[in-house]
């Protein structure tokens, strides 16, 4: 292998204890995307390949999280400190000669740009080491860094620290280069005579200084790469610099966010230049949005793609659903999954729809409920329709074929077909299928009892 090559390796076995939960620290979401899955990203980004994660506690589920990841899995069947862990890529690593990139899977803000300059750093001082570090107004929790100009002496965890080490507000960002295969050799050398009785990697700094090779260290300029989240409070911190940046990127891309602080976009989401987005809104998952669309506040989009110059207006909710240029959703319309718009179609205020297939230019305006239906093109859903697709069993289809017009207040007794053209009269009960051109109409004829109310008062009359 070249001297210029990179592998890395993400630890990510800890149970995360200081998170109280029950899932691995990794799982938790930061803008839709595992924790775990960034720092991965980033060493990507930088050049690093393969990328190794080092998985032990809920390792089931942090493989499945990062399965699309294309990393490979090592095991730490007990945790035992950091320096462990690494050594436990001892193995699939023994090949390897060249810069080992380390990450700590809990540190997801990390450049990309932030890894290369580490590693050239390392290239060009020839260290067997180099040290990610930052400054901190309060250190509280990371190791503190004890130098010598530019010589990297120790490092020394919090618990571990005197008095006067404390004091020091440069810190271990948990991120380092090391070369390999030094790095495992020294690594068997780790003792763990300390406060946590932990093999700590950081000790690798002190084993490197005895043996008189070179460690430096790289002073982040914007500490808020390296926040590492232990507990909720920095879970929350992190999304919110996270959520800044994915913000600021959508903004310099053509978006407009009326107010970038209330407004919530995944990581994974895209959006069309001079799209509007309004605060309070969510937009989640693998959600795409066209470009000149209108989002108004308080919406939530989940996995769903807007074609161009869509307008979801206040309140709404859609989950899995495709919409097409032109339409209007809402306001407070429910689009729960399997919908299909295919364009210039009108969902209205209190409609909710589920695998609903609506051909272009139709409408369903107000108070409505369709459910497993396949609706034509130009077709008119009155206020009040009701599809009447579940048995308590099976689920049945109703199919609405082009330019119907179905009056309000209307009841698809499904499985039922409406034929084109045809007209469904309001307060209908429709059972059986309506050829096309046709008027259908189920409601019983109207009676008026004459003088019944004076026969028949609430009040006794005075
Ligand atoms: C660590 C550093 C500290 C640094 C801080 C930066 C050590 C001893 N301390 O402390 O100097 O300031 O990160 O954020 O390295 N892990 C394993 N297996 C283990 C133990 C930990 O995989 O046996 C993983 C964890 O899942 C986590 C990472 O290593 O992703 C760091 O562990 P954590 O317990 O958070 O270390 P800190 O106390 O934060
Ligand atoms: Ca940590």
């Amino acid at each position: 292998m070249s001297e210029e090559s990179m592998a890395a390796v993400v630890l990510a076995a800890g149970c995360g204890t200081r998170m109280k939960s029950e899932r691995a620290k990794v799982l938790h979401p930061v803008c839709g995307t595992a924790l775990g899955a960034y720092p991965v990203r980033a060493a990507r980004a930088a050049g690093a390949e393969p990328v190794w994660v080092v998985v032990g506690h809920d390792a089931e589920h942090v493989q499945e999280a990062l399965a699309a990841e294309g990393v490979g899995f090592v095991r730490q069947e007990q945790q035992l400190g950091t320096g462990h862990a690494l050594l436990c890529a001892e193995k699939v690593l023994q090949n390897f000669h060249g810069s080992l990139l380390l990450l700590c899977g809990d540190t997801p803000l990390l450049r990309p740009e932030t890894l290369i300059a580490l590693s050239e750093l390392q290239r060009t001082e020839q260290a067997a080491v180099t040290v990610l570090t930052m400054r901190l107004a309060d250190p509280t929790g990371y190791g503190r860094i004890i130098r010598d100009g530019r010589d990297l002496l120790a490092i020394v965890e919090e618990k571990d620290a005197s008095e006067n080490e404390r004091r020091i507000t440069e810190v271990n960002a948990g991120i380092y280069v090391f070369e390999a295969p030094w790095v495992f050799e020294t690594l068997h050398h780790l003792s763990n005579a300390n406060a946590q009785g932990e093999y700590y990697l950081t000790d690798i700094v002190r084993l490197a200084r005895e043996q008189g090779t070179v460690v430096r260290a790289l002073e982040l300029a914007d500490p808020d790469e390296a926040l590492g989240v232990n507990n909720r409070a920095q879970l929350a911190e992190a999304a919110r610099i996270m959520q800044g940046r994915i913000n600021y990127a959508h903004q310099l891309a053509g978006v407009t966010l009326i107010d970038p602080v209330s407004t919530h976009i995944d990581a994974s989401v895209r959006i069309g230049t001079d799209t509007v987005i309004h605060p309070g809104v969510h937009l989640w998952g693998k959600t795409k949005i066209g470009a000149s669309c209108l989002i108004e506040p308080g919406s939530v989009i989940r996995d769903s793609r807007l074609a161009e110059r869509v307008h979801v207006k206040a309140h709404s909710v859609i989950e899995e659903s495709e919409i097409g240029t032109d339409s209007v959703i809402g306001p407070m319309a429910h689009l729960r999954p399997g919908n299909v718009l295919r364009g210039g179609n009108k969902i209205g205020n209190f409609v909710e729809i589920k695998k609903v297939d609506m051909g272009l230019h139709s409408k369903a305006s107000h108070l409505t409920y369709l459910g497993d239906a396949e609706i034509g093109a130009d077709v008119n859903i009155g206020c009040g329709t009701i599809t009447c697709n579940y048995d308590g069993v099976n689920k049945y289809k109703t199919i609405i074929e082009d330019e119907v017009f179905v009056g309000s207040g209307t009841q698809f007794v499904a499985p039922v077909r409406i034929g084109r053209d045809s007209l469904v009269g309001a307060g209908s009960t429709i059972v059986h299928d309506v050829p096309p051109e046709a008027l259908a109409i189920s409601r019983v004829e109207q009676k008026n009892v004459e003088g019944w109310r004076l026969r028949h008062p609430l009040k006794k009359k005075e």
